[in-house]
């Protein structure tokens, strides 16, 4: 699923444009209403005290703006941010030396932090709550601990996985934001800014129709706002209207609620191999041939949102609407499963 124009998850074609195209206050960042409610609060309330803004974690699925807002945080903060990763870090000592270099007041953002191990974790508590971490001196029966003053830093933890997270390091961080994925009208603003930015020929039911077909995410809006852009320039004059947007991301095989391939190979199968489920995860991975955390991280949340798929105990269940779409007739033992569940 390499180059795949649905794939949420950051791919080399972004970074560039990527970069010009986040948005780096918190008036520019669409949507997550509540996440910026209290954020703008927050930060005001910290700017006021001249303090440090409380550690938070910010976790939802890939391409709905966590590094974004972890950068804008910092930027409104007036703040430098310091960008690392859980799999980057691999030693204690690794963690020990990015903490100790830390200005007072500058943001430390750690993108997939549900990655970190375990011994690595235990530096970043003590440096969470007292900011100070534990060095050893020496080798041996004269090794001792000595405890080292840290500057007042905020700590920003973003994770698509917020179940893998331990619960000490959860309860750590003052705040959790959950993202939420974006509704088409928060999804075409998106575009439309990024059109302007990217000089993009586009009328309103151009944009709108990108918007509906993003699944929810920002990043995928600004992916296919470019391919239909080259759509344009070479079938159409370079103008997005909502007819060439529809051809373009129809060749692109993008169904009318963004749906793609997998989707449908995902949806299909458990309509054809097991009566719409329930199914268990690996089950269903081995049947599709996609890759277990893919399909619960990326696949499963939109198609939750979209209302086609429950998650139950037993396993997965398409539900009527995932019948409807897929143009494929419920049987009755389904409709039964869906009734029993509800
Ligand atoms: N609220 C928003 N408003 C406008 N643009 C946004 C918003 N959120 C995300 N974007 C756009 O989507 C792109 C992807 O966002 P970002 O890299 O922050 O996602 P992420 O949640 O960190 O993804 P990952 O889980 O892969 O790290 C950004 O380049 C930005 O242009
Ligand atoms: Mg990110």
């Amino acid at each position: 699923m390499d180059d795949r124009l649905m794939n949420s998850s950051f791919l080399a074609e972004d970074s560039a444009v990527e970069q010009t195209l986040r948005p780096r206050t918190l008036r520019d960042y669409v949507g997550q209403k509540a996440v910026k409610d209290s954020l703008g609060i927050y930060i005001e309330a910290a700017l006021s005290r001249h303090d440090a803004l409380d550690h938070m974690l910010l976790y939802g699925p890939p391409g709905l703006g966590k590094t974004t807002l972890a950068c804008i945080v910092a930027a409104e903060m007036g703040q430098n941010i310091r960008v690392t990763s859980g799999p980057a870090i691999e030693r204690p000592g690794d963690l020990a030396s990015i903490l100790s270099n830390l200005n007072a007041g500058d943001v430390l953002f750690i993108d997939e932090i549900h990655r970190l191990s375990r011994q690595v974790e235990e530096v970043l508590y003590p440096a969470m709550e007292d900011y100070a971490i534990d060095i050893m001196i020496g080798k041996g029966p004269t090794a001792r601990s000595i405890r080292v003053d840290l500057p007042k830093f905020t700590l920003v933890g973003a994770t698509t996985r917020a179940g893998q997270l331990s619960a000490p390091l959860r309860d750590r961080f003052g705040m959790l934001f959950r993202l939420e994925m974006y509704t088409p009208e928060e999804l075409a603003q998106i575009v439309r800014r990024s059109a302007g930015i990217l000089n993009v020929d586009a009328d309103e039911d151009g944009l709108l129709e990108i918007a509906r077909r993003s699944r929810g995410t920002p990043r995928i809006a600004n992916r296919m706002l470019k391919r239909v852009r080259d759509y344009a320039e070479v079938r159409a004059g370079g103008h997005i209207s909502r007819d060439v947007a529809r051809e373009a991301l129809n060749m692109l095989d993008v169904d009318e609620l963004g749906l793609d391939k997998v989707d449908r190979n995902v949806l299909g199968c458990m309509m054809d191999k097991f009566g719409g489920g329930p199914v268990g995860l690996d089950t269903l991975a081995a049947t599709t041939g996609e890759d277990a955390v893919t399909i619960e991280d990326v696949y499963e949340p939109y198609l939750m949102q979209l209302g086609f798929l429950m998650r139950t105990p037993r396993g997965r269940i398409c539900t009527p609407a995932a019948w409807a779409h897929m143009k494929k007739n419920m049987p009755a033992a389904a409709e039964a499963q869906i009734r029993m569940e509800i």
